[in-house]
């Protein structure tokens, strides 16, 4: 019973995905044909490029290959073993001195030629190559096997295509005592001869071929005529017993250059080389188209049956043959491609890139394959071609070092700006929390200003107005409105809750006699505080600068009158009594239209207060309250001394700073119950004001009872300074 399964749904996709792996598979392990469609290309591990070939079709003449496969894995011979073989030649010879080369019975066999391998873009086979021995077999005789390898015709009229490699190839010679010739037969002309003198093996050297047990010549083309043929003449030492056991055979072969490495266990035993070697010594033979047709020259036409079939192709006239004068041509992959030159398109581009060691590209150049070639263009920032050297760097080192350097500098200024921005971003917060920013802000009483908006009046110096106790003042503009901006000096004040609400009750204190606070600035370490600016200066100014302007009394009066109303209206707040602590001419400001102002009132509380700061902000002596100074109590009455000694500086236009004088000379003479006349301003002291300046001195008397209860309160103060002020000007 079938039901439908869901499962069976995704087997269609991933067949598919099967299909289409299998398809790369193919692709990337598709090997570049070496040989024409349809002919085997293989025989056993052998590769067989076209023109050699195994079957009818698929070699050209003189390149068949037979595949035997009896072996395993299976072995390739050269065909055509009429022409091509290995001729072995057996025969007893004497080395009796008048009879040196009697042959006896002689034998002959024939051998095929082992094919090793193809390269067919060098033109080139490697096969087996026999070795020839001479092997004694008692004292006076010896057992030659002559190998020789031929190469045969195509035809009578036509050479073979091969040819024993002169230059890849070498004869070599192995025994205590053989001359090696080359040659068709023997001849006198011995290519090598190798010596162990007295017969001593033992002084023979391995890998060395230098004639000691072993030599080697290169070979010599016009020797032979089908091929090497080696012979070897083995000496024998008629009176020695026992070397002819010990070292029996000489050898003789023609060999691949530096493939045979003299081994001395080679000199002993019988036949040891060819044990060594079974199936022989690997040979380097040229091959050739040789049809009697050559390259054709320019613009002439190919002969017939042109071998070099491949685009990007090209020809070479050869001299492989027997003869050497046969025409023949061999064929070659141009430049920059590779493959078989003699089947169509087999010869492919190269991809350079894989193979640096080959083609060179700059190490700061980019390797770009084509077709044809390949190109090296440097990379950017360098110029030049990277296949001919080095790419040059655009800038020279020295531009790159500053470019780099100034451009390092530019990241490190920028960050430490950053830096920088982000650390002062975190002081001015933390000064704003420390001097009671939030406080303020959750109060909304007074205007925070911002650090930005008050920094550039107090850092221009022609701003500075004045120093006072707590700080330093400055004028300046903000918006439309001229305020003057106090910078309280930096670790005097109190700290963040406790600053905060002395900000709050100042900016609560709203009087017309009062300087206003506007509203500060907490971003910095030590608070700025802007208040309103007034025009005409404190009262000390005005009493005591150079040019002394006249003041009447009328407006000593009314600043009297007013100074009280100020601090009345700070004593009298009912939830919040203020002090003011520092009452002095200097602390009294004065507008364009002269009305008093009351200012740093609740400074004094601001300040932290060690002794030393005691005694610079209360600074004035002259006007402290001795009693305040005994208990360091301070109370509204100690305000009211200090006005008294405002009162007589009113009404004197003396310092009380100067001395001490100014307040004991008014108390002398209440004491005594004189008029101080001559203690008043001469300006306003003239007769018809005398009792009015009497009744200010009698109440600056009063304030300055050392008796605190006898001290008149603030507001009585005010109400009769009030009263005095209207009578007048009624
Ligand atoms: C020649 O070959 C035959 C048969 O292979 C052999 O019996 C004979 O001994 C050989 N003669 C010599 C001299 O090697
Ligand atoms: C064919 O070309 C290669 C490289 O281009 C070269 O090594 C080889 O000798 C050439 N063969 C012949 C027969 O010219
Ligand atoms: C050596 O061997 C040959 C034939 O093999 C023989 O004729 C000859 O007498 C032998 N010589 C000696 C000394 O045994
Ligand atoms: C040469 O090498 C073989 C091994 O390859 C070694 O047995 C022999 O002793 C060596 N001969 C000399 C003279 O070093
Ligand atoms: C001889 O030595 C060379 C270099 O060491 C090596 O390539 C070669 O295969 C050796 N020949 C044999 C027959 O071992
Ligand atoms: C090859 O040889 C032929 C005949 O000698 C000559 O015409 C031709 O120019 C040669 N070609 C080359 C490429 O040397
Ligand atoms: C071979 O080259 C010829 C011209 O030289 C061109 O027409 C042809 O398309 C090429 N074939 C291939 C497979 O590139």
């Amino acid at each position: 019973m079938v039901s439908p399964s869901p499962r069976s749904r995704p087997l269609p996709i991933l067949l598919l995905i099967l299909a289409g792996a299998a398809v790369i598979v193919a692709g990337q392990g598709e090997q570049q044909p070496i040989t024409h469609p349809g002919c085997p290309d293989k025989c056993g591990d052998i590769s067989i490029p076209f023109p050699f070939g195994l079957m009818p079709g698929c070699f050209r003449d003189g390149f068949e290959v037979t595949c035997d496969h009896s072996f395993d894995p299976p072995r390739a011979f050269l065909a055509d073993p009429d022409t091509n073989r290995i001729t072995v030649t057996e025969h007893v010879a004497s080395a009796v001195p008048d009879d040196p080369y009697l042959a006896f019975d002689s034998n002959t066999s024939y051998l095929p030629i082992e094919l090793m391998d193809v390269s067919v873009d060098r033109s080139e086979a490697r096969v087996y190559g026999p070795i020839t021995s001479g092997c004694s077999t008692n004292s006076t005789h010896y057992m030659m096997e002559d190998q020789a390898m031929s190469l045969g015709r195509i035809s009578t009229e036509t050479d073979g295509p091969f040819a024993v490699s002169e230059a890849l190839n070498v004869v070599i010679g192995v025994g205590w005592q053989a001359g090696v010739s080359d040659g068709s037969s023997y001849s006198s002309t011995v290519a090598c001869r190798s010596e162990l003198p007295g017969g001593h093996l033992e002084n023979a050297r391995n890998g060395s071929c230098a004639g000691r047990g072993c030599c080697e010549a290169a070979l010599r083309q016009e020797e032979y005529q089908y091929g090497p043929i080696t012979e070897v003449a083995p000496g024998l030492m008629l009176d020695d017993n026992t070397l002819w056991r010990t070292s029996p055979c000489s050898y003789a072969m023609v060999v691949e250059k530096s493939w045979y490495n003299f081994s001395t266990p080679d000199l002993y035993g019988d036949r040891t080389l060819p044990g060594r070697f079974p199936r022989g010594v690997p040979v380097v033979l040229d091959f050739a188209i040789v049809e009697g047709a050559a390259c054709p020259a320019k613009g002439q036409r190919p002969p017939p049956d042109y071998a070099c079939v491949s685009n990007n192709s090209y020809c070479v006239n050869a001299t492989v043959g027997q003869s050497g004068y046969a025409l023949s041509y061999v064929c070659n992959c141009s430049e920059h491609y590779q493959g078989n030159p003699y089947i169509v398109n087999g010869c492919q581009d190269i991809d350079e890139c894989k193979f640096p060691d080959l083609y060179y590209c700059a190490s700061n150049g980019i390797c770009k394959n084509r077709l044809g070639g390949y190109d090296c263009p440097c990379k950017p920032g360098t110029k030049g071609d990277g296949k001919l050297g080095h790419c040059a760097e655009k800038f020279p080192l020295v531009a790159k070092a500053i470019v780099g350097t100034t451009g390092c500098i530019f990241v490190i200024v920028v960050l430490s700006f950053i830096f920088l921005l982000r650390k002062e971003k975190k002081k001015t917060r933390k000064f704003y929390e420390r001097n009671g920013g939030p406080t303020l802000e959750k109060a909304k009483l007074i205007k925070l200003f911002k650090k930005e908006e008050l920094m550039p009046i107090i850092t221009k110096k022609s701003n500075f107005i004045g120093k006072g106790g707590f700080g330093e003042v400055y004028k300046g503009n903000l918006g439309n409105e001229i305020v003057a901006v106090k910078k309280t000096n930096s670790g005097s004040l109190l700290e963040n809750e406790q600053f905060a609400n002395e900000v709050i009750i100042q900016s609560q204190v709203i009087h017309r006699n009062i300087v206003r606070l506007i509203g500060c600035c907490l971003e910095v370490d030590s608070p700025l505080l802007v208040y309103e600016f007034l025009s005409n200066g404190s009262l000390h100014d005005i009493l005591h600068s150079n040019g002394k302007k006249p003041l009447n009394l009328d407006i000593r009066l009314s600043i009297a009158a007013e100074s009280a109303e100020g601090l009345a209206y700070m004593h009298s707040k009912t939830n919040t009594k203020i002090l003011h602590g520092d009452v002095k001419p200097a602390n009294i400001l004065l507008d364009d239209k002269f009305v008093a102002k009351i200012s740093d009132f609740g400074i004094s509380r601001l300040i932290v207060r060690d002794k030393q700061h005691t005694r610079k902000v209360i600074g004035d002596m002259s006007y402290v309250d001795p009693v305040y100074l005994q208990t360091g109590l301070l109370t509204e009455k100690s305000d009211v001394y200090s006005f008294g000694v405002v009162l007589l500086e009113l009404i004197s236009r003396k310092k009380a700073s100067d001395d001490n004088s100014l307040v004991t000379a008014f108390l002398e003479a209440h004491r005594r119950g004189e008029r101080a006349t001559e203690l008043f301003d001469d300006e306003i002291a003239v007769a018809e004001e005398l009792e009015i300046l009497q009744n200010l001195a009698r109440i600056a008397v009063e304030c300055l009872n050392l008796d605190v209860d006898q001290r008149p309160a603030m507001t009585d103060i005010a109400h009769r300074l009030l009263i005095m002020n209207k009578s007048r000007n009624s």
